[in-house]
């Protein structure tokens, strides 16, 4: 048995469900002995100070009992900690932090290999995506994973890579890559309508009641998490973005609400601009089509664009279900008819499904 040690930092839904599959398959696992050295939220941390391996099932309590502690500093006493490991060592940054993110090159010039589900290191600035894979590719630098920042736990940013290195050339990307704006037009603007008609706003509320938008939905309806998403796609397939803003991307809040003071007042005001929404919505009809929040990427004229489109009704796209993902790869191999990966693009499981076969592949990969 091969001893690896991981220390996971941020332990919300997604970490949760992360240190719970990590658990199990700690168990299941005939080649190797996961030790977790290291589980920090924002103030309180459980440390494994002999490198022993913290106890998986009874973390939670433990966290929050007298044997939670101030968490290590950041980077300067979690380097240190985690460099002193005595086997191969992976870091879990399950945050959404972008303090952490920068951080990456380091820890990844020290041999620490790095698996997350955290957009921010992939695609704030370019310096930031570069210096991270040129610290990963020098000699001794650690191995990184980051297939759950994209589709969550979705086979995306995998079928991009073996899309590239088997040589075939991607000619465009598009897709659904927002659980909350897939869910919030596939009830505002249904393929089948049954009940009464929604209005946008309503649709908004209620998407936000169900616990599917940020608690201020302005930063869903912003459009900067899909392109953000789209950033790290157009990256990896080699057409060097310099920032996540640096293409059009349409914003669904109403000017006049973007300095709105809280998010009630902002969903208080929506529905004052209700009838744009319903402009739009309708025109899509009268074409047989229906609106959709789409993002693309069209790799030879080297477009990034994040916004509305009407979709034919009878495409794959208008036909997409609740709050799935859905990823269209047009390729030279593929020709006319894209490669299509579809599923669910949120939620913590999945998500940390992402993550932990990241984890394993970092494994495979170990001498
Ligand atoms: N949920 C999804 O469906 C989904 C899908 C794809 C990607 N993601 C990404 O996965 C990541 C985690 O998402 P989540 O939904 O689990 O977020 P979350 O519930 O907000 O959890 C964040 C966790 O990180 C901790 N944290 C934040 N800053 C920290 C710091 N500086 N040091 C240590 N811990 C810190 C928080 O501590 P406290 O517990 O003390 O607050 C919390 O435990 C995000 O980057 C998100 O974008 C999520
Ligand atoms: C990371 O932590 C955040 C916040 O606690 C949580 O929402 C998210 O689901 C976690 N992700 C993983 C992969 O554990
Ligand atoms: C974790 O704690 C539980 C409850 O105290 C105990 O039954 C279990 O054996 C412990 N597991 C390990 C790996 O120490």
């Amino acid at each position: 048995m091969s001893k690896v040690y991981v220390a996971v930092i941020g332990a919300g839904g997604v970490g949760k469900s992360f240190i719970s599959q990590l658990n199990a398959y700690a168990l299941r696992s005939k080649k190797y002995t996961i030790s977790t050295i290291l589980i920090s939220r924002s103030s309180k941390a459980l440390l494994s100070k002999d490198y022993s391996g913290l106890n998986l099932t009874t973390w939670e309590s433990d966290i929050s009992s007298s044997s939670g502690v101030k968490p290590p500093s950041f980077p300067d006493e979690t380097l240190k900690f985690l460099t002193s490991a005595p086997g191969p060592m992976i870091l879990v940054d399950n945050t959404s932090s972008e303090t952490i993110a920068e951080e990456y090159p380091r820890f990844l010039s020290s041999g620490v290999h790095l698996v997350t589900p955290n957009k921010k290191g992939f695609s704030s600035s370019l310096a930031l995506f570069k210096a991270i894979y040129a610290a990963s590719e020098a000699q001794n630098g650690g191995y990184v994973f980051h297939e759950a920042t994209v589709g969550a736990g979705l086979p995306v940013l995998s079928t991009l890579k073996d899309l590239i290195d088997t040589g075939d050339e991607i000619v465009k990307i598009e897709g659904v890559f927002s659980g909350t704006m897939s869910y919030l037009f596939n009830s505002f603007a249904p393929l089948s309508p049954s009940g009464a008609e929604k209005s946008f706003s309503a649709c908004v509320a209620e998407a936000r009641e169900l616990g599917y938008t940020e608690p201020d939905p302005r930063d869903d309806l912003n459009g900067l998490d899909v392109a953000r998403k789209l950033t790290i796609l157009a990256r990896l397939s080699g057409l060097l973005v310099t920032e996540p803003t640096s293409f059009p991307i349409q914003s669904l809040i109403p000017k006049p609400l973007e300095s709105a003071a809280s998010a009630e007042e902002f969903l208080a005001g929506l529905a004052g601009f209700d009838g744009e929404m319903h402009k739009v919505k309708t025109t899509a009809e009268s074409e047989g089509a229906v609106v959709r929040y789409v993002g693309s990427l069209d790799v030879g004229k080297g477009e990034v664009s994040v916004g509305l489109r009407n979709f034919d009704r009878g495409s794959t796209v208008a036909g997409l279900k609740g709050s799935d993902n859905i990823i269209s790869f047009y390729t030279r191999r593929y020709g006319e008819r894209a490669m299509i990966v579809q599923g669910a693009g949120a939620g913590a499981d999945v998500t940390a499904m992402g993550v932990l076969s990241d984890l394993i592949k970092v494994l495979e990969r170990l001498k």
